[in-house]
Parts: structure tokens; C-alpha cells; sequence
């Protein structure tokens, strides 16, 4: 069987499993399971594959047939251009965080930290700068940051075991040399203690549903994601007002909060931020309009 019959065949499988985009699907499983890209069709379209690729090949879809997410098939996704890999230890990365950190990067700006190109080879300063990821789950945040900023060293912490180890092999695909992985640990807690009151940027994408919410997460979420990645407590806002209180202690002057959150919650993080006594408090609206990250900024 050549690799363009047994991308027929995934696709059937999985329009017949009820998987929308069946096609694009089982376009990225065949190129998972050849090592070839989109641009590299042609060559091997009309080729055998191994015996064990199409074994690959069909243990894919039968996972994602079974209802496992795409990305854990695939186990990697992209995220600001960054591959990284991905399982069942980690959220999987979101397009709504690649605005998050869209919007932690122009707050770094207007804190003084400059943007930096990929391609320039970048001059490490004897005493970087200090910037967080708090809950990294697989790195994304702090990798992008680390890809994105100059000048910057990225603390990344997380309390799972399981999602700093794909954490650290992401740092290490990506050969991120500015990334710090913590110890495993509650929030800021692993975070060096010289590091209080001189962080110039946090940002979190924390677990924002609500106990009673998880009914309604869509299967492939609520049955494979870790729930410690989603679920934060009974209100649901738990984690986010445990951060922003805690964050005070960790920012330096001038710096911002930048902060993932469910649109519905928008009203009350506000108010809970000015309560704290944060200096300028807004929520920044996605590209669909809804109100999506919460930044808050130290006077
Ligand atoms: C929504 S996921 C975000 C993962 C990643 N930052 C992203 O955006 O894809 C939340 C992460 O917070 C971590 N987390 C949950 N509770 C935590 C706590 N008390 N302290 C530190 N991290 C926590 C989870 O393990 C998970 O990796």
C-alpha cells in the first residue's frame, strides 16, 4: 500500500469516527508517521512505507478514533512557531495563550524589554532580566518568551512532576538557554527568593474552570486533559485571585501581571485586582472580541 492509499483510508476512518476536519487530520498523522512535510507530498505519495510507519500510521488513528486529541496523537503541537512536543501530562497549547503572550510581550515593552528577532544572534547582558511562566504545564509560555524577548532570563514553575518533565524536554528540543526550570512547587514557591519584588513580567495561563463547569468541557478535554491543568476549584477563579495576591510580592515596580482568564470572569478580576491595590487593571479582548487576558500593572 503506497502512503497516498493509506491517507484515503485514515481519512475515511476518521470522518466515519465523526472527526470534522477528517482530511487535514489524517494529513498531519501521514506526515507524523513518513517525517515528511505538506511541501513533500509528491515525492512520497506514490511510496511504500515501512512496515513500522504504517504501523505508526494506524495506531494513530485508532487512537484518535478513540477519542484522544490530535495533538497527543501527533504528540506535538506548534505554538508561536515553536514545535513542541506534547502527552497526556500537559494542557495542550491553546490559540487563545498565543495572544496571551502576544499581550505579555507588549507589556514587556512598555516596561523597557526589547523584542528580539530570532535570526539575530543575541548578546547575553552579565545580569538578564527576570521574567516568569507560574503553572508552564509544557513550557509554551516560557519558551515563546525566552524566543520572543531579548535580554531575558524565564523562570518557569509548575507543581506537577509530570508536566516539568515534558517542560524540560521542550527546553531541551528547543535549545532554550535562557529558560529556568523550578523544582516542582505551589506557584511562586520554588521561585529563588532573589528573585522577590524584581520580576519584570509574570504571566500565567492557570486552571480557570469552575468544579461545576467540567460537565460541560467538551469529552476530548474533560476526559484526557489533566484536570489539575483545568479545574481550579469551586468559584473557578480560585488559582487566578491566588496569583495576582501573590504576584504583588514578586513584581518590581512598573511591571505586569499578565493573566489568562475565562471571558465570564472578566468583572470580577478587576475588581479583585484594583482591591489589591494594583496600579492599572484592564482586561485585553482577543481577536473575537471576547475579554480574554487580564493585565495588571504595579505602580
Ligand atoms: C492551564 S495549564 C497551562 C499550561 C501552559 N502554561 C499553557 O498555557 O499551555 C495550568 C498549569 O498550572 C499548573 N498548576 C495547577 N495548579 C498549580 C499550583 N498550585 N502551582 C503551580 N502550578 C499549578 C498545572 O499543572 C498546569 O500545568
Amino acid at each position: 500500500m503506497t502512503w497516498r492509499e493509506l491517507r484515503v483510508i485514515a481519512t475515511r476512518e476518521l470522518a466515519g469516527a465523526g472527526i470534522g476536519p477528517a482530511e487535514t487530520e489524517a494529513r498531519f498523522i501521514v506526515e507524523r508517521a513518513s517525517g515528511y512535510d505538506a511541501g513533500e507530498w509528491l515525492e512520497i505519495a506514490d511510496a511504500a512505507p515501512s512496515a513500522r510507519a504504517e504501523q505508526e500510521l494506524r495506531e494513530m488513528v485508532r487512537r484518535r478514533v478513540a477519542g484522544e486529541p490530535l495533538q497527543y496523537v501527533l504528540g506535538g503541537w506548534e505554538f508561536r512557531g515553536l514545535d513542541l512536543f506534547v502527552d497526556h501530562r500537559v494542557l495542550i497549547p491553546r490559540p487563545e495563550t498565543e495572544y496571551v503572550v502576544e499581550v505579555a510581550l507588549e507589556e514587556a515593552e512598555r516596561s523597557g524589554l526589547r523584542r528580539s528577532r530570532r535570526a539575530v544572534a543575541r548578546v547575553e547582558p552579565e545580569a538578564p532580566a527576570a521574567v516568569a511562566d507560574i503553572g508552564t504545564g509544557s513550557g509554551a509560555i516560557a519558551l515563546a518568551l525566552e524566543a520572543e524577548l531579548a535580554d531575558v532570563e524565564v523562570w518557569a514553575s509548575d507543581v506537577s512532576e509530570d508536566a516539568l518533565a515534558v517542560a524540560r524536554a521542550n527546553v531541551a528540543g528547543c535549545a532554550a538557554t535562557r529558560v529556568r526550570i523550578a523544582a516542582a512547587g505551589v506557584w511562586f514557591e520554588p521561585l529563588p527568593e532573589r528573585l522577590r519584588g524584581s520580576l519584570r513580567l509574570i504571566v500565567s495561563n492557570p486552571p480557570y474552570v469552575a468544579e461545576h463547569e467540567v460537565a460541560e468541557l467538551p469529552r476530548e478535554v474533560a476526559g484526557h486533559e489533566p484536570r489539575g491543568a483545568l479545574v481550579s476549584g469551586p468559584s473557578g477563579t480560585e488559582a487566578i485571585e491566588r496569583l495576582l495576591e501573590d504576584a504583588l510580592q514578586w513584581l518590581a515596580p512598573g511591571a505586569s501581571f499578565v493573566c489568562e482568564i475565562a471571558p465570564h470572569q472578566a468583572g470580577t478580576m478587576i475588581e479583585h485586582a484594583r482591591a489589591l491595590g494594583y496600579h492599572e487593571v484592564m482586561v485585553r479582548h482577543d481577536l473575537t472580541g471576547r475579554p480574554r487576558v487580564l493585565v495588571a500593572r504595579t505602580g
